[in-house]
C-alpha cells in the first residue's frame, strides 16, 4: 500500500466496522476500515458497488452506528462530538428535498433562514455552482445535473470546511459530470476538503489529489493519485502499430517472447513488459518495423484491478499481492483519461 499522506487530517477512521443483519446472517458493510483524509484538496473515496463507501460516510455523519472502531472529523471523535464539528461539514448522502414549485433562489433562501445563514450567501453559492442564470426558474423544471448542482449549493450555504459527496455524479451525462467535477475541483483549490465517493474510478482520477480505494469493506490502497499510478500496481502496456501484412507475424513474435498481445482498433496492445524498447528489438530482429510504439499510462482502474482481481471471497484484501504463474492480467491501461468513465466490476 502506498504510504499514508502526512499532515493534518480532516477525517480519520481506525478499525471501523459495520455489519448488517441479513436473511443469511450478518452482512459486512465495512470491515476494519482505516481511512485518512488530509485537510485541503479533493480526496476520492473509491470502490466498486457494495464496498462500503456509503456505509462509511453514514457512520461519519452519525446516521449509522459502527459496531467497532473510531472515527474523527477535524480531530473530534464522531458521532460523540459531532455537534461540535457539524457546522464545518456539508454533505450530500441522499437526494435532498427541495420544493418543486419554488425557484432555486427561494429554496436556498428558505434553507438559509432555517440554518441561520445570511441570505447574502444564496447568490454566492448559486454562482459557485454555475446556476445564477437559472436561479429564478422553478426547481421542477431543472435537469438532473442542475438539481445536483443545487444540492451542492445547499451544502455550501454555511461555508463548510469539509464537504462530503456520496456519488454526486450518479445518473448525470458527461456534461453534467464535468460541471460537478469542476465545482469539486474549485472547492478543493479554495482549500476546502472534499471527500467524494465513486465507483467510477476514472471520473475521480482527474480531479482527486489523494484517494482511498476500498474493496469489500477494507482499504486496499491509499495515497496521492500520482504515487499510486507510479506504484507499479497498474498494468503497463504499449500500443504497437505495424503494417497490416505484418500483424500476424508481429503477434507471434511478441507472444513467443512471453508477452500478452491483444488486437485493438487495428493496433496491437502489448502487456507484460518492463521496457518498451524490447518490443522494438524483438520485431526488428524479425524484420518487422513498428510505425507506432506508444507506452500507455496505467490508470486508477488498472491499479485497482491489479490490487483486487486475484482475491478470493473472504481472503484478506489489504496490501498488494501478485499471482504467481498463470496468464498475465488483461490490459486495462489507456493513454488519456476519458470523459466517458468506466465502471468497475467487483
Ligand atoms: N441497510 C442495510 N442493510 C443491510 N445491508 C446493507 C445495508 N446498507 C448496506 N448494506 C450492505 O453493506 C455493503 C456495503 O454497502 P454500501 O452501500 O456501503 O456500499 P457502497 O460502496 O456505497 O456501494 P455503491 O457503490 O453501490 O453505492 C453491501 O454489501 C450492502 O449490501
Ligand atoms: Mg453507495
Amino acid at each position: 500500500m502506498t504510504a499514508p499522506v502526512g499532515g493534518d487530517l480532516a477525517i480519520e477512521t481506525r478499525g471501523l466496522r459495520k455489519t448488517y443483519r441479513s436473511v443469511r446472517g450478518r452482512a459486512v458493510g465495512v470491515e476494519g476500515l482505516d481511512l485518512q483524509v488530509p485537510v485541503g484538496g479533493v480526496h476520492g473515496f473509491l470502490g466498486p458497488n457494495g464496498s462500503g463507501k456509503t456505509t462509511t460516510i453514514r457512520m461519519l455523519l452519525g446516521l449509522v452506528r459502527p459496531d467497532r472502531g473510531t472515527a474523527t472529523i477535524f480531530g473530534h471523535p464522531v458521532p460523540r462530538r459531532l455537534p461540535e464539528v457539524v457546522g464545518r461539514v456539508g454533505a450530500i448522502v441522499e437526494s435532498p428535498k427541495f420544493f418543486p414549485a419554488f425557484s432555486a433562489r427561494r429554496n436556498l433562501s428558505l434553507l438559509a433562514d432555517a440554518i441561520g445563514t445570511p441570505r447574502s450567501r444564496v447568490d454566492v453559492v448559486l454562482d459557485e455552482v454555475g446556476l445564477t442564470g437559472r436561479a429564478r426558474d422553478r426547481y421542477r423544471t431543472y435537469s438532473l445535473g442542475m438539481k445536483q448542482r443545487l444540492a451542492i449549493a445547499a451544502t455550501l450555504l454555511k461555508d463548510p470546511d469539509l464537504l462530503i459527496f456520496d456519488e454526486p455524479t450518479n445518473g448525470l451525462d458527461p456534461a453534467g459530470i464535468r460541471e460537478i467535477r469542476r465545482t469539486m475541483r474549485s472547492l478543493g483549490d479554495q482549500g476546502k476538503t472534499v471527500l467524494v465517493s465513486s465507483h467510477v474510478l476514472a471520473e475521480v482520477e482527474q480531479i482527486a489529489d489523494t484517494v482511498s480505494i476500498v474493496a469489500r469493506g477494507r482499504l486496499v490502497a491509499s495515497g496521492r493519485v500520482a504515487d499510486l499510478l507510479g506504484s507499479g500496481a497498474g498494468s503497463r502496456a504499449v500500443r504497437v502499430r505495424v503494417a497490416p501484412d505484418d500483424v500476424t507475424i508481429a503477434t507471434s513474435v511478441l507472444e513467443t517472447g512471453g508477452l500478452l498481445v491483444r488486437r485493438e482498433h487495428g493496433a496491437l496492445l502489448v502487456e507484460g513488459l518492463d521496457d518498451a524498447g524490447a518490443v522494438n528489438r524483438a520485431l526488428g530482429e524479425r524484420g518487422v518495423w513498428a510505425h507506432e510504439l506508444t507506452p500507455l499510462q496505467p490508470d486508477l482502474e488498472s491499479v485497482f484491478l491489479g490490487l483486487t482481481q486475484h482475491e478470493t471471497p473472504g481472503a484478506p484484501t489489504r496490501g498488494r499481492r501478485r499471482r504467481r504463474g498463470g496468464p498475465p492480467d488483461p490490459p486495462a491501461a489507456r493513454e488519456q483519461p476519458s470523459d466517458l468513465a468506466t465502471e468497475v466490476g467487483a
